[in-house]
């Protein structure tokens, strides 16, 4: 067992680390306030190989691993969790299953400019009325000449409104005993897709999401990614990598509030000294690096199984879990060391307290990970 990085990982993580400082952390202040779409970092990232780390450069990516991908993510969510999650959703929730999962055409035509960023990708499963029981969704697509017309919702999601694509997932035959669902690749601009404005959200307001409508909207058979009738496994085995996106996404926002916590509790006074000399800080701001260093060690394990090409579907969901709700404690701790300043929009640590409540509810709630560990221990 080795816990050091590599010299690669290393390097690809300062390349992040120093982007992020630059280009990044100045602006994600104003970013929060003003809800808008970072299209010139995107732009940046996309540059950097950061849009998709770990497809092979033949198909446009970096070619580096998930753990080189998990510690840039930290990074850039540490200066802006928006940012983070523009670049997981491009690099976990679509180029990885168009990889995995899709033909030699849409890999050369898809996923080629998606994993340069020339253009993006967005993940539909979740619907205004099935969110955790992904399996009931009520959007369909018929079968019908040369290719099929789906009809329904899909909620939430991220990127949506700026993505030049679409993985969605739609029932395709409830004739036996459980229904059978398939994955289609649909590009933006499709008769009968439509995308509505974006959400109002608690955070990440950088990071556009909105509700997508398929009105008969009809794709060619080329369209199918994967097996018809099997994408909920492709849904499930997708969001095995992206729940890895996410814990490191809060591992980056988690480590944004410990770093501005111990700069704050060296200047900040009380009592004649620095606040860092109060026991009451220093045991918070211990419990605070323990946490991170724990949720890290967690994220890395589930990324070498992803590298190893081993299931890591119980280490993804242990990794999301914990890194999830850890960062949301981190964030509460660092408001609390900064007294009513932490209350205000002067420190950035209310915005990391707003970005880390997602962490726990997107790509499957705390509570759905504990189904996914319950149920492999159970079958174990
Ligand atoms: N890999 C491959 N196959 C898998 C799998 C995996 N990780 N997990 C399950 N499967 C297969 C099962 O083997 C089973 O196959 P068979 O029918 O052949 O036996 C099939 O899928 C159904 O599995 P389950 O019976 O376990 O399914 P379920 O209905 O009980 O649901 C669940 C399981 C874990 C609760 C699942 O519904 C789930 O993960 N829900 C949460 C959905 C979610 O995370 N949504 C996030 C949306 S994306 C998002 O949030 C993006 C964003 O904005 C950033």
């Amino acid at each position: 067992m080795d816990f050091d990085l590599t010299e690669e990982q290393r390097l690809v993580r300062d390349t992040a680390r120093d982007f992020a400082a630059r280009e990044i952390a100045p602006k994600a202040a104003e970013i929060d306030k003003s809800g808008r779409w970072p299209s010139e970092i995107v732009a940046k990232m996309a540059e950097l190989g950061f849009l998709g780390m770990a497809i092979p450069e033949e198909y446009g990516g970096a070619g580096l691993d998930n753990v080189s991908y998990s510690l840039v993510m930290e990074e850039i969510s540490a200066a802006c969790a928006s940012c983070g999650v523009i670049m997981s959703v491009n690099n976990s929730l679509f180029c990885d299953p168009i990889y995995k999962f899709g033909t030699p055409e849409q890999k050369k035509e898809v996923l080629t400019a998606c994993a340069k960023g020339e253009k993006l990708g967005c993940f539909g499963l979740t619907e205004p009325m099935s969110g955790s029981d992904a399996q009931t969704m009520a959007t369909s697509a018929e079968k019908v000449d040369g290719g099929w017309v789906i009809n329904g919702a899909k909620n939430w999601i991220t990127n949506g409104p700026h993505a030049d694509y679409i993985l969605v997932f739609a029932i395709t035959d409830r004739s036996g005993s459980k229904v059978k669902h398939t994955a289609f690749l649909v590009p933006k601009g499709t008769p009968g897709y439509t995308q509505a404005s974006p959400d109002h959200k608690l955070g990440i307001h950088g990071a556009h999401s909105c509700t997508v409508f398929f009105e008969n909207c009809k794709v060619p058979d080329s369209a199918v990614v994967g097996n018809v009738g099997e994408g909920f496994k492709v849904a499930m085995a997708t969001l095995d990598g992206g729940r890895i996106g996410i814990a490191s996404q809060a591992l980056g926002i988690a480590k944004a509030s410990l770093e501005t916590s111990v700069a704050y509790a060296k200047e900040r006074k009380s009592f004649g000294v620095p606040i860092s000399q109060h026991q009451a800080i220093q045991f918070m701001l211990a419990d605070m690096a323990v946490e991170l260093d724990a949720a890290r060690l967690l994220t890395w394990r589930a990324a070498s199984m992803k590298d190893a090409g081993t299931r890591h579907s119980m280490q993804s969901a242990e990794a999301k879990l914990y890194a999830s709700e850890m960062a949301t404690r981190v964030a509460h701790k660092a408001i609390q060391i900064h007294g009513g300043y932490g209350y205000s929009t002067e420190f950035p640590v209310e915005r990391h307290y707003r970005d880390a409540r997602i962490t726990e509810i997107y790509e499957g709630t705390s509570e759905i990970q504990r189904i996914v560990i319950a149920a492999s221990l159970l079958k174990a």
